[in-house]
């Protein structure tokens, strides 16, 4: 069989990258991205799409209304396509059952039935989505009980761009991971999907597995890198505490071929939507497995993440002599990583909140992240005791300089280019003295930044 139609339910940061992509590379095939969020889909039909990502609005314009559509029609792309990609958020549950640790499924549940309801004939169902192992199972059980067809495969295909590089990491991936039933007709939708990445993906990149094993990698995979970063954290805080700089530990065991050189920038915990939330979904799997000691193993990641945060926030505390009260401090960087705009479990919003406790003034400078988002994620914050003390406690500026003045201390928190290369003479002169500069992602030059004049802290290195 090969695939002429493909809908997407899901038009987010993977739905959408992902479905550009293949509509790019596959002219011959319809591909229609489907939310039930209409503002969303009017974003992706504008001129500001609703996600930054450097050279996606790009590839968009170029492939949008000719094989490339977004509609919130989901029964009309259901019906039409012969291959799904389930590609809806997967988050944290807050309540109930498994609450801070299991994935909530009540969306890859309502696409699957949506699908159940909706389809005249049998599809190839792709869980894109980053699920717990035998999520698969779900999904045909619900089409096996749900619809009027026969004949569904339910195919495990997880993505592993990462965000700011989705483009270049779905045009030249490592590999793609595809996980089927290892029945004929399992294996014939496996080949199916397989052919629309070899259109240009290697075919060697292209592995296939079984379904288990694929779903399995995904968590495996993510629980790896955030482990590569909580353990390099972990080393940052003995480094400061010895003398040693993170920077060179970490370029004299990146040279270890067994070891590797990536992933081992130390900074101020991961942020991200997935590294956290898909280390609680392995956590909560052994759990449920009644494996008590490997859960505990990887939920110390989570913890190395959250230790590093308040570690950073006590070092700022402590060098600002033991008082932030009423001192204005200057965040750059929101996003949790450069070249996005998306701040989901970004660790500034963590430090904003501890500063905010000590009832710091915080003055806010990202490139990307609107003054909205901002506002949204710090809605919750349990030092804010009237709405109004946003307001006199969070200042949002739209310029570096502007953000900077009258400010006690600089805290870097997202690794910006341009963050590098702003005019810190000019900086060191509009701030209070002494004036702080605190690098937690290990991107300025601290030699200069000292010889201006500034009190520099980094983390992994004491002065
Ligand atoms: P997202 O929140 O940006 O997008 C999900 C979209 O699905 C939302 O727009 C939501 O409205 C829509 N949706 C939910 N239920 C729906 C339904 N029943 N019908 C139609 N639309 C529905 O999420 P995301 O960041 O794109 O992540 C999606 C999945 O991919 C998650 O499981 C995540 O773990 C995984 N993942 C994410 C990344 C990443 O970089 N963000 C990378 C790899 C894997
Ligand atoms: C991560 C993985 O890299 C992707 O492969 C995966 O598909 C994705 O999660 C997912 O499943 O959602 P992403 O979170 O977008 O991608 O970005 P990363 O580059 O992995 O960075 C995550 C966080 O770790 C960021 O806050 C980043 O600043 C931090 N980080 C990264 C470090 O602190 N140190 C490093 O050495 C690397």
């Amino acid at each position: 069989m090969s695939v002429k139609n493909i809908c997407c339910i899901g038009a987010g940061y993977v739905g959408g990258p992902t479905c550009t992509v293949i509509a790019d590379k596959c002219s011959d095939i319809k591909v229609t991205v489907v939310d039930i969020n209409q503002r969303r889909i009017d974003e992706w039909n504008s001129d500001t799409l609703p996600i930054f990502e450097p050279g996606l609005e790009e590839i968009v314009k170029r492939n949008r209304g000719k094989n490339l559509f977004f509609s919130t029609d989901v029964t009309q792309a259901v019906l039409e396509a012969d291959l799904i990609f389930i590609s809806v958020n997967t988050p944290t549950k807050t309540f109930g059952m498994g609450k801070g640790r299991a994935p909530d499924l009540k969306y890859i549940e309502s696409a699957a039935r949506k699908i159940a309801d909706t389809a005249k004939s049998a599809k190839i169902i792709v869980e894109k989505s980053t699920v717990p192992v035998k999520a698969a199972e779900s999904i045909s059980k619900i089409l096996k009980h749900n619809s009027k067809c026969t004949g569904f495969q339910v195919l495990s295909n997880p993505e592993f761009l990462a965000e700011g590089t989705a483009i270049r990491d779905l045009l030249n991936p490592d590999r793609v991971l595809i996980g089927g039933d290892t029945s004929k007709e399992g294996q014939a939708a496996i080949r199916a999907l397989s052919e629309v990445y070899e259109r240009w993906v290697p075919k060697e990149r292209v592995l296939t597995t079984n379904t288990w094993s694929s779903e399995l990698s995904k968590l495996t995979a993510n629980a790896f890198l955030a482990q590569r970063i909580s353990s390099i954290n972990a080393i940052s805080a003995v480094c400061e505490a010895t003398g040693a700089d993170v920077s060179e530990v970490s370029y004299a065991i990146g040279k270890d071929s067994r070891i590797g050189d990536k992933f081992l920038r130390a900074s101020i915990g991961f942020g991200g939507s997935c590294f956290q939330k898909d280390v609680l979904n392995l956590v909560y799997l052994c759990e449920a497995l009644n494996l008590p000691e490997v859960a505990e193993y990887w939920h110390q990641v989570i913890l190395m993440n959250n230790f590093q945060r308040r570690r950073f926030v006590n070092k700022i505390i402590k060098r600002l002599f033991g008082t932030i009260t009423g001192k204005k401090i200057t965040i750059y960087g929101f996003a949790f990583k450069k070249d996005t705009g998306d701040t989901r479990e970004s660790s500034s919003i963590y430090i904003t909140k501890y500063l905010l406790e000590e009832e710091a003034r915080i003055v806010i400078y990202d490139p990307k992240v609107s003054e909205d988002q901002i506002r949204s994620d710090l809605s919750d914050c349990e030092s804010f005791h009237s709405p109004s003390d946003f307001d006199r406690y969070v200042t949002i500026c739209k310029d570096p300089y502007e953000a900077a003045k009258d400010s006690h201390a600089l805290v870097i928190c997202t690794e910006w280019d341009e963050f590098v290369t702003l005019d810190y003479e000019r900086i060191y002169g509009l701030m209070e003295k002494p004036a702080f500069i605190f690098d937690g992602r290990l991107i300025l030059k601290h030699e200069a930044l000292r010889k201006i004049g500034f009190q520099v802290d980094v983390v992994g290195k004491d002065f």
